[in-house]
């Protein structure tokens, strides 16, 4: 089965261009993202990675960390490392896995044979405080993720955790937000003494909390 959403995401030990980590021992206590991509020297995968690279403050501002992965060895992220610095102006400033046995990738559900039998698909897995998995989304080799969408989910994620609220469609930080459906109205009087709009006894609107 593979990994699913409330899942302890799995631990492993591998080699990453920061030295070796014990996966559960790095998340430590706090958010992370592991993004897997599907090969070096290739030019989408350059992109994102230099994209990752140039995002870094926003993730650190949001208390997550990033780490990346792919199949091939470690060697070869430190050549290709040298590469996206020349092309896309920051080299990664966070770990990549290395994992040629495809160990790592396979623990996650990244290889896709029907797709592609060696190489790893476009997955972004963003895994909570408690090591569960909050979010998993897979894109095809051909296509490059959208981080922006990816740090507007972590937003979306952490307000959730903070203040039991959840964000409707095309939400951006700043926009109203959704008091949750598991908070009862009684709870929702402490928690937002100012009320909230009710278009519907289930649409409770409020606007974003902290703001
Ligand atoms: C790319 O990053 O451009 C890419 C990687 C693997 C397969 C196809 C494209």
């Amino acid at each position: 089965m593979s990994l699913q959403l409330g899942d302890i995401v799995p631990d492993f030990t591998a080699e990453t261009t920061e030295g070796t980590i014990h996966f559960h021992d790095w998340l430590g206590g706090g958010w992370a993202v592991l993004f897997s991509h599907p090969k070096d020297f290739t030019p989408v995968c350059t992109t994102e990675l230099g994209e990752v690279a140039r995002l870094k403050p926003e993730f650190d501002k949001r208390g997550v960390k990033v780490i990346g992965l792919s199949v091939d060895p470690l060697e070869s992220h430190h050549k290709w490392s040298q590469d996206i610095a020349e092309t896309q102006g920051q080299a990664p400033n966070y770990p990549l896995i290395a994992d040629p046995d495809r160990r790592v990738s396979s623990l996650y559900g990244a290889i896709h044979p029907n797709a592609n039998d060696t190489l790893t698909v476009r997955s972004v897995y963003v895994i909570g405080p408690d090591k569960k998995l909050k979010l998993s989304i897979t894109y095809p080799a051909s296509t490059g993720r959208n981080f922006q969408e990816i740090l507007r989910v972590i937003d979306s994620l952490q307000l959730t955790a903070k203040h039991g609220v959840a964000t409707p469609v095309n939400w951006k930080d700043g926009d109203d937000v959704i008091i949750a459906g598991s908070v009862s109205d009684e709870d929702a009087k402490k928690r937002f003494p100012e009320g909230w709009k009710a278009p519907k006894p289930y649409l409770r609107i409020v606007p974003q909390p902290g703001k």
